[in-house]
Parts: structure tokens; sequence; C-alpha cells
């Protein structure tokens, strides 16, 4: 696997992987699990080329969230990345990603970067559209891939390039589970034992709303609150748990399908997120 420091480098070793040549880009911020490495197995079917980016992004988290300590193992992340057949590792410190502070922002409409996780991260999605449009035109991939474990952001990208016309084809793939059910995430890392042993709740809890949808309840707010309640009894203090409708995530109403059900729920000082298609 070649690693990239540079914007020239990685774009030099990209041109020369041919013209006809399909790219696959996806970006991550590090401490690889799993769920990281399936995209990375599954671009190979979308690609020719498969390139990975390792990049933590200080514009998409605010002042006294945990961008300090976001974990950083760059040497694991590159053995698993080289395991797992990617080619390329695009991993630029700041001064190259931002090399003065960024002026120009990528600001998605506010239907889509203020709801749910926007309400409690103003501006997180301002920083991931800027970040993810700048490492598009550096590695300027044929197509992208996103995990729908964050399902608000794959939505803000994917309407990023169709309204920005950019010639990027996006594609979504599943979440990546631990046998328990709690969705494989680098935040897990922060659990304490007691914590790591809670931590499916919240998954189970998502299960169950799906199941009474499922079931013919369209009282969405009523369980939205029984769910928040239930992770309340148990330690938990949620900010969202919400019914939505998949195309734009605004509310849906009773009858209607294409939902999925979106969780944000704090365990401890680890504030965990998770949804699941009904
Ligand atoms: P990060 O949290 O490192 O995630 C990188 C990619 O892996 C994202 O597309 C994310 O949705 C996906 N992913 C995370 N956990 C997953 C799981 N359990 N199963 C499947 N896919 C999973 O998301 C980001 O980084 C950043 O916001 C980024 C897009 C890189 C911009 O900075």
């Amino acid at each position: 696997m070649h690693i990239h420091e540079t914007i020239a480098g990685l774009r030099a070793a990209l041109k020369t992987a041919g013209p006809n040549k399909r790219v696959a880009l996806v970006p991550t911020m590090g401490n690889l699990h799993e769920g990281h490495i399936a995209l990375m197995t599954q671009a190979r079917d979308h690609a020719d080329t498969v390139a990975a980016t390792i990049f933590v992004n200080r514009l998409q988290f605010r002042p006294g969230e945990d961008f300090d300590k976001y974990p950083r193992t760059f040497r694991a992340d590159c053995e698993k990345l080289a395991a797992a057949g990617v080619e390329h590792l695009f991993a630029p410190d700041e001064g190259e990603m931002y090399p003065q502070p960024q002026g120009y922002h990528v600001e998605p409409p506010p239907e889509q970067a203020n709801v749910l996780e926007g309400e409690f991260r103003p501006g997180h999605f301002r920083g991931v559209a800027t970040v993810v449009m700048k490492l598009f035109q550096i590695a300027q991939p044929d197509v992208a891939l996103f995990g729908k474990k964050d399902f608000q952001q794959l939505l803000v990208i994917r309407n990023m390039v169709r309204d920005l016309n950019l010639p990027i084809e996006i594609v979504g793939k599943d979440t990546v589970r631990a046998a328990d059910g709690l969705a494989l995430s680098s935040r897990n890392g922060y659990l304490s034992t007691t914590e790591r042993s809670e931590a499916p709740r919240l998954w189970r809890t998502l299960t169950k709303v799906v199941g009474r949808i499922n079931a013919g309840d369209t009282d969405f707010p009523r369980l939205e609150q029984e769910a928040m309640a239930e992770l309340g009894a148990n330690g938990w203090v949620p900010d969202y748990i919400a019914v939505r409708k998949k195309i734009d995530l605004q509310l849906p109403a009773a009858h209607e399908s294409g939902l999925v059900v979106l969780a944000a729920a704090r365990l401890g000082s680890t504030r965990l997120i998770d949804n699941l298609e009904v």
C-alpha cells in the first residue's frame, strides 16, 4: 500500500493508475474497525483502485467535543488497510488540508443540517460536507463509499453531490455490528466494561420500535417517548429517538412507508448513535 501525505503525491499516484480505471474513495477518521474495513472490501466491487483516507477533521468537531482525545492508531490502521487490499492511503496532516484557515465552506440546507445530529452538534455537517468536498476535489474518485451507520451524514453527502453536480457515485453500505448488536464505532473504545455490556440496549431499543411500527403502530411520538424513557431508566441520557422518512429525514405522516428510526444517546461520557431502517 502506498501512503501519501501530500495532495500532489496522491494525485500523481492516482493518475498513473490509468485513464480507464475506476477509483473508489473511502474517507475515514482512522481507528479502523470491521465496519470501516467492510467498506474497503466492498469498494473493490465498484472500482479497480481503492483509496482510503485518514484525517481527523477538526472542522466537524465543536469546542468541548472529543477532537483531542479521538483515538489515533495510525500504524494498526495501515496494517488493516494493507491486509484489506487498499492500494492508496491519503493521510494528510492539518497543514496539508488547512494550510490557512478554511474560508469557503459547504453549507448544507438547515432542514438537513439543523435536525437530529445537527441540532445537538451545530455546525457538524458543515464541517463534514466541507472536508468531504475537499477530499473529493483532491482524489477525484469515480465512486465513494459511506456507512449507513451515519445515516444523516450519508444523506447530506448524497444531496451535496446532487446539488453541486459532482461526477461521483455515492454508495451507502450497511452497518456492521458486534455479535450483541452494538454498531461498531471508534467511540466504543471510550466505554468502560460495564458500559460496554449496557451499550447494545441502544440497538435493542431501536429494534423494538421498528417491530412496533411493522406491527402497525403509527403513534410515532409515543413510540419515541417510550423508547427514550426505557433508555433513561437504564442510565442513558438520550438526545433523540426519532422516526423519520428515509428520503429526507423529515417527519412522516401516520401511514407513510420508507421510514428509519434514528437514535443518539449518552452513556456516561460517551455519545453513541445508531439507526435502523423499518
Ligand atoms: P468515521 O467515523 O471514521 O467513519 C468513516 C466511514 O465508516 C463513514 O462512512 C461511516 O459511516 C463508516 N462506518 C462507521 N462505522 C461503521 C459501521 N459500524 N458499519 C459500517 N460503516 C461504518 O464518518 C466519518 O469518519 C467522517 O465524518 C468523514 C466522513 C471521514 C469526514 O470526516
